[in-house]
């Protein structure tokens, strides 16, 4: 399986909504589109989906020009982020329903529909309306009925958001155990980062309708490829170059470009009143529970570094300031 994506554009009145997305996706392979809210996600999604048609670019499945294929021809599961459970359909009876629409023998459709009950963990729950069933268990069925009918790309456009965190963090784990199981080539749409650092092999950064960049989840965080990427997965500060300059030492000149730093490259100590050293007052802190977030400022610029929880500083100290070597993110733009 070869789905592969050229040139896909669409514009809504004078605005583009996806402007000219390239990418690929093979077997087995799950993929998170991430990026801020009206990035164009779910217009991309549904393009693929064939819900919507683009102004141009293609859409080929093994070669197969899908372009042109209206959505219930193209064989893909979808699961949206609300609920979209037929209201008046058991569980059972919306998870056959793909199955039934192809004529599938009864008996078979009964130990299918059984057998993702099973999977999925609500073997008891067939016989229940949707109403009577909690957004998580929704979701689970949206899912069994989704790849029942073993689709060739399964399409999920922020499938967890409505939930509490608890099960969101426990259904990424199944979804991804599943996917990994049966080898169904996925694409999810989320603007949750740690959900796309959790479950993709690769993610695709998204920002105004562009794809940014494309990578492991490893890859964005340690080598993004513009600021936008630095900032939109973890946090980073951006330190004006003349400032770096005195934490790194390796920049014995100043950059012209502000320079990133990931909070967790920083150190503090005590200052020592070394020539050269970077000071800072502690203005905030967080206790975070495993870690504690301290802001500090530094001559007007604002510093967020994370420590120990342990950590002895206090709002109002001075503190002076390092950097690992090879701590500096340089952009060319
Ligand atoms: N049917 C439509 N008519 C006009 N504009 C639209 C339509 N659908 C989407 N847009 C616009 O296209 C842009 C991309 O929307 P899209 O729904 O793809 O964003 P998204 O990345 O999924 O955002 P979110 O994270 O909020 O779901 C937005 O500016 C949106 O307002
Ligand atoms: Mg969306």
């Amino acid at each position: 399986m070869h789905l592969e994506l050229k040139g896909i554009r669409k514009s809504y009145g004078g605005k583009t909504a996806v402007d000219g997305v390239d990418l690929d996706i093979g077997v087995g392979d799950f993929v998170c589109i991430l990026g801020p809210s009206g990035c164009g996600k779910t217009t991309l999604l549904r393009i693929l989906a064939g819900l919507i048609e683009p102004d141009s670019g293609e859409i080929r499945l093994d070669g197969r020009d899908l372009t042109k294929v209206p959505a219930r021809h193209r064989g893909f599961g979808i699961v949206f982020q609300s609920y979209s459970l037929f209201p008046n359909m058991t569980a059972s009876e919306n998870i056959a329903y793909g199955l039934k629409v192809r004529r599938q023998p009864v008996a078979a459709i009964r130990s299918r529909v059984a057998e993702l009950l099973e999977m999925i963990g609500l073997s008891g729950s067939g016989a229940k309306l949707p109403d009577q069933l909690s957004g998580g268990e929704q979701q689970r069925i949206a899912l069994a009925r989704a790849i029942a009918v073993e689709p060739a790309l399964l399409l999920l456009d922020e499938p967890l958001s409505a939930l509490d965190v608890q099960v969101r963090v426990s259904l990424r784990r199944q979804i991804r155990a599943l996917q990994k199981r049966l080898r169904i080539p996925t694409l999810m749409v989320t603007h949750d980062q740690e959900e796309a650092m959790e479950m993709a092999d690769r993610i695709v950064c998204m920002n105004e309708g562009r794809i940014e960049q494309i990578g492991t989840p490893r890859e964005l965080y340690q080598s993004p490829s513009s600021p936008f990427v630095a900032g939109f997965i973890g946090a980073i500060n951006f330190l004006p170059g003349p400032i770096a300059a005195r934490l790194l030492p390796e920049h014995a000149t100043a950059p012209a470009l502000p320079i990133g730093i990931r909070p967790e490259s920083l150190r503090l100590a005590v200052p020592s009143g070394a020539a050269g050293e970077l000071l800072g007052s502690v203005a905030a802190m967080s206790f975070l529970g495993g870690t504690l977030r301290v802001l500090i400022d530094v001559e007007g610029h604002d510093v967020v570094v994370v420590v120990s929880p342990e950590a002895p500083w206090r709002v109002g100290m001075v503190v002076s300031l390092s950097a690992a070597s090879g701590a500096a993110l340089m952009f060319s733009r």
